[in-house]
């Protein structure tokens, strides 16, 4: 019905100049599409939320000192709570989001959510990165999606420590709304198991602020280091989906 369209016999070649400022051809260089428009609403979005959720999970744990004046008039705690609530039933619709997207996105956008806990070259992998991170090997390997150990990081925290986290939210969140509620129908289960009442909740939904917090650090300083290091980009990868890579055809 259609016919073919002719591919551009040009090359993608890479701009440059030569030693006299003349443009020439240094070779290729590839660009994969791998981030979807969802994925990257996604990332923004929710890193945005987890900012929130960790300043003001903070000062719920460990409240400012008294307000001056009528108690009546101040309600800091109440905006500071309820910005927490908000963000935290948000993040909570944006994940559901982010899963449903899995399914029916492009196979980058399942990465996060499964490791190839067999395959004994992608662990090898992982310490190679490891090394890398460490200044221990010269040369990092080339990636589509996360390398092995980005992978490793991102199906630890955004399966295990989001889920753990948003599991005791909605536990404790369900205390505050009543034994009569649907909320409490649905998550009193996880008060029962960390119980007897919700200290222990609390602690350890605390605890996950942390290791998200040192996760989001550790995770800002790579993308930027592995911006500038890695043979990949990385940050604008994150804004136009586009992953280039920075020594093909060299
Ligand atoms: C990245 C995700 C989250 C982080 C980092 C976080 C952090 C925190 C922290 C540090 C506290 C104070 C705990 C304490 O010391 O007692 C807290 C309390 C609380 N969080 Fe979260 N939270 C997150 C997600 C959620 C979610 C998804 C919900 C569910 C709506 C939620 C609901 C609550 C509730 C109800 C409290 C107790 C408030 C109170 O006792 O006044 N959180 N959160
Ligand atoms: C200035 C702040 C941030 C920058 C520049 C940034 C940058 C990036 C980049 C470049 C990637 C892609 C890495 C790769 O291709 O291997 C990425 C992925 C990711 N980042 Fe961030 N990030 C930031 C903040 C955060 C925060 C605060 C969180 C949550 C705590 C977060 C969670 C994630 C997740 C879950 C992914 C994987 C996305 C997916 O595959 O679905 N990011 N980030």
């Amino acid at each position: 019905m259609y016919a073919e369209l002719p591919t551009d016999p040009r090359p993608r070649g890479l701009a440059g100049t030569d030693e006299a400022g003349v443009g020439v051809q240094l070779g290729q260089r590839t660009a994969i599409y791998v981030y979807e428009a969802p994925v990257r609403l996604w990332h923004w979005v929710n890193a945005l939320l987890i900012v929130v959720l960790i300043a003001t999970g903070f000062f719920i744990g460990r409240p400012l000192p008294s307000m001056p004046g009528e108690a009546s008039d101040a309600f800091l705690m109440g905006y500071i709570r309820f910005a927490h609530f908000a963000a935290g039933q948000a993040l909570v619709v944006a994940y559901l989001a982010r899963i449903f997207w899995a399914f029916v996105g492009n196979k980058h956008s399942r990465q996060i959510f499964y490791i190839p806990f067999w395959n004994a070259r992608w662990w090898k992998e992982v310490v190679w990165e490891a090394k890398w991170y460490l200044f221990l090997v010269p040369e990092p390997k080339k990636y589509e999606g996360h390398n092995p150990l980005a992978h490793l990081a991102m199906f630890t925290m955004f399966n295990l420590t989001l889920v753990f986290l948003i599991l005791t939210g909605c536990a404790l969140y369900a205390e505050g709304q009543g034994q009569g509620s649907w909320w409490f129908a649905a998550f009193g289960w996880v008060i029962d198991l960390l119980g007897p009442n919700t200290l222990w909740v609390h602690t350890l939904h605390r605890a996950a602020m942390w290791v998200m917090l040192v996760f989001a650090i550790i995770h800002i300083y790579a993308a930027i280091r592995e911006d500038i290091m890695s043979r990949q980009s990385m940050i604008s990868t994150m804004l136009s989906g586009e992953r280039m890579f920075k020594d093909d055809g060299q």
